[in-house]
């Protein structure tokens, strides 16, 4: 689908020529804003409508810069080529985050070799692996989370309880420590910087306000301690394995991979990664096994036999197809990344027209999610679709809630465990509901798309006590 436009060819005769960039078709705005205010409503529903009406690659107004969007099934297949992956870049995205903390670069920024090897350098602290031994130990974090907030008889803002459940599950795991008293800055923190430094749909004037300092540094406090902590453990020999000893030992082995100054953006970077995502494909998930009565009673059976065991491992939790089946859905329906935003490296043809260097893309990998001819019956809560012999994610291009490329989720493994987990931990102990039957979600868009920060359950009574 993509040619480079700059590599010299010896063929005789010459591919019919990319059509010029000021060809790509114009998705119509209104005065000022373009689409900024569809784009705002419904990222996801206006990629599609954008895709269906005017193809693979279109331009649009938002946020008052134009830019060129590819999207679709080919959009997706096209991050994992090797084009793809020359052609893209993504360091312009998180400059504003690496000048905040005063560091050089962050694994998302980064391309090439270095993107490489800072990959690799926190695979395996990332991965399945890292919960490996602990699932116990996992159940055991995710009821105290539950018990320190799910009280019946109230309704619970649902986003913002599984963001501290988050936070907990994380530090529990990487650190051996809940940094509870930070939660509060950590998100503050964080969503600030999403909203103002990365997805730059909140003005610059956010940060001067005196909580998103007072926030900043909290987490800057937080880090020095997880690193004077990971240092002190891996001087004596007591340090766990896992992310952040990893982290420590880079920093202490090869300066020039992991620098003194990338280490507090580093070292916090998971709850960066984990927070608004996990978080609210967890709500997206909460609502709709609670729309579906049905779901919800295949959920709750599920839940119920896999704690029925005493001790729990990897295996039980990869073999959850109802629970993994709903957080797919959820992903599916409510991603929390509709686009991927990339610069071009070089001019380079796509579907036809020249894409021009340093042009800023948004790549629409999650519109297939929304396409009846990959999922039908595109908008029902289904989740037995991932199961074999339907598999219907496993059709090219059409399933990418992790994104796609090189820059795809290095958290994966860690958070499919942590989101099974948590949705079979809830649903087993309690008995949700929603404010009434015929409740429909309302969505946000800042600063990750998602269920709104009002959406609340009632905790209608306990099913199962906790287990600590
Ligand atoms: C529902 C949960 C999650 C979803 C849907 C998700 C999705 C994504 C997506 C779409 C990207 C690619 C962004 C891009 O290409 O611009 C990404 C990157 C990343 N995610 Fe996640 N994420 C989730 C949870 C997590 C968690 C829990 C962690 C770790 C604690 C994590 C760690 C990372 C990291 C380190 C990257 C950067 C990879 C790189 O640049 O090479 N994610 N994630």
């Amino acid at each position: 689908m993509a040619t480079v436009l700059e590599k010299p060819t010896n063929d005789a005769s010459p591919a019919p020529r990319a059509r010029p960039a000021s060809e790509i078709p114009v998705v119509p705005g209104i005065p000022f804003l373009g689409n900024t205010l569809e784009m705002a409503k419904d990222p996801a529903a206006f990629f599609v409508r954008c895709y269906r009406e005017h193809g693979p690659v279109f331009r649009i107004k938002v946020f008052g810069r134009e830019s060129i969007v590819i999207a679709g099934p080919e959009s997706a297949t096209f991050m994992t080529t090797r084009e793809g992956r020359d052609a893209l870049r993504s360091k312009e995205f998180w400059e504003g985050l690496i000048k905040e903390y005063g560091a050089t670069e962050t694994i998302t920024s980064t391309d090439g070799e270095r993107h490489i090897k800072l990959r690799t350098l926190m695979r395996e602290g990332f991965s399945r692996e890292a919960v490996q031994g602990q699932y116990d130990n996992l159940r055991d974090i995710t009821d105290r989370a539950i018990g320190r907030r799910w009280d019946v008889g109230t309704d619970i803002p649902v986003v913002e309880a599984m963001q501290y459940m988050v936070v907990e599950q994380l530090g529990m795991l990487l650190t051996g420590q809940a940094p509870l008293e930070y939660v509060k800055d950590i998100r503050f923190a964080i969503l600030t910087i999403l909203n103002v430094l990365v997805t730059r749909q909140r003005p610059k004037i956010m940060l001067h306000d005196p909580r998103f300092r007072k926030a900043r540094r909290r987490v800057e406090e937080l880090g020095h301690t997880m690193i004077a902590d990971f240092q002190r453990k891996v001087a004596d020999g007591t340090a766990p394995k896992n992310l952040i000893t990893d982290i420590i030992r880079a920093n202490l082995d090869d300066k020039d991979i992991m620098p003194d100054q990338n280490l507090i953006l580093t070292v916090t970077g998971p709850y960066v990664a984990g927070l608004d995502t996990a978080a609210n494909t967890m709500a997206a998930c909460i609502y709709g096994v609670l729309k579906n009565p049905e779901v919800l009673a295949r959920v709750q059976a599920e839940a119920d036999e896999l704690f029925a065991k005493e001790t729990l491992n990897e295996d039980d939790i990869r073999k959850l197809p109802v629970i993994n089946g709903a957080v797919m859905e959820a992903m599916r329906l409510w991603p929390i990344a509709v686009a991927q935003m990339r610069v071009a490296n070089f001019d380079f043809e796509y579907a036809g027209y020249t894409i021009p260097k340093d042009e800023m893309i948004y790549i629409g990998t999650s519109v297939p999610h929304f396409m009846e001819e990959f999922f039908p019956d595109v908008n029902k809560f289904d989740v037995d679709r991932y199961q074999r012999p339907r598999a219907e994610h496993l059709q090219k291009g059409a399933y990418s809630p992790f994104g796609r490329g090189p820059h795809s989720c290095l958290g994966q493994g860690l958070a499919e465990v942590l989101m099974a987990m948590s949705i079979a931990r809830i649903f087993h102990r309690l008995d949700l509901a929603l404010p009434h039957p015929n409740y429909e979600l309302k969505t946000k868009t800042a600063p990750t798309p998602g269920p709104a920060m009002d959406f609340a359950v009632k905790v209608i009574g306990e099913r199962r006590p906790s287990g600590i």
